[in-house]
């Protein structure tokens, strides 16, 4: 009989270990962190480099996924159990992904200037069919941005030109940072939670082709076509 309760709380604890990249999905965590990138928030890998020497630290990442704060969202609804272990969980994520060599795609603006984007906007090296990112990215642009920001990223009554914001500056990693925190006071909404990382950065992708006047208004050309 106690054999079998040892093992049974064993295999519990083992379960418990796996889970946490399924807490971690069916949470909001992968709309603002990655592993090996900062998104919004911190990669994984540079929260456990930070913390490696610290022995409280597995308590106090789990009391910060709780409360959140600093652009973070809080956690309630998770255990302490649960929040312990995503703590270690990414505590654990310390082997730096190697990082790979960044291929660049080379495009010639209508003004002749040219321009290198770390993403393909085509499948073909000059058009028309746009990437399943780029498609994909257009979809969600006309579904959850057009009516803020305009149509075909064109500019709204409601919401700036996003390409205007990408032509001054604006990288991925900033828009990516407005798209998902918002800017509740100014009317833009955050989408964390509801849109993934991937989900805007394929958006990012569609406005960054629009701002380029490489990809036309309209339903670009894609691969299913
Ligand atoms: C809306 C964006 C957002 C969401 C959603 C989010 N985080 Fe964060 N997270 C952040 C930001 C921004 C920081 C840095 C905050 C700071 O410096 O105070 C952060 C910090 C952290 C830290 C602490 C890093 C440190 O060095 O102290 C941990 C751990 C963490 N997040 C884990 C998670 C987990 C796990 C989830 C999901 C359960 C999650 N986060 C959801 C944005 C987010
Ligand atoms: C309800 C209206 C509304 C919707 C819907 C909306 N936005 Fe916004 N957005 C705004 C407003 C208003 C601003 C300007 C905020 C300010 O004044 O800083 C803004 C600003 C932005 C900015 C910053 C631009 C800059 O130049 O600083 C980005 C990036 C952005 N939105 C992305 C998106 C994306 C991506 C979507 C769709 C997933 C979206 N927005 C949907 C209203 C909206």
């Amino acid at each position: 009989m106690r054999v079998v309760v040892i093992f049974a709380s064993a295999l519990t604890i083992a379960v418990l270990g796996q889970d946490a990249p399924k807490l971690i999905q069916a949470s909001d965590c992968s709309s603002c962190h990655a592993v090996d990138h900062q998104v919004v928030g911190p990669a994984y890998n540079e929260i456990a480099k930070r913390y490696a020497a610290q022995t409280d630290a597995p308590d106090k990442l789990a009391a910060k996924i709780r409360d959140g704060g600093g652009g973070m969202t809080s956690h309630p609804d998770l255990s302490d159990a649960q929040r312990t272990e995503i703590a270690k969980w990414i505590l654990s994520q310390t082997a730096a992904a190697a990082s790979q060599a960044v291929q660049t795609y080379a495009y010639t603006l209508k003004d002749g200037t040219a321009v290198q984007l770390d993403f393909p906007l085509f499948v073909d090296a000059k058009g028309p069919k746009v990437t399943k990112d780029v498609f994909h990215g257009y979809q969600l642009y006309n579904s959850y941005c057009y009516r803020c920001h305009g149509t075909d990223a064109t500019g709204g009554q409601l919401g700036p030109d996003l390409r205007r914001s990408l032509a001054a500056g604006m990288k991925q990693q900033g828009f990516l940072s407005v798209a998902m925190t918002g800017r509740k006071e100014q009317g833009m909404p955050a989408w964390a939670g509801f849109l993934s990382e991937q989900d805007v950065v394929h958006v990012y992708k569609y406005v960054k082709g629009r701002s380029l006047e490489l990809v036309p208004s309209g339903r670009p050309a894609s691969e299913q076509d």
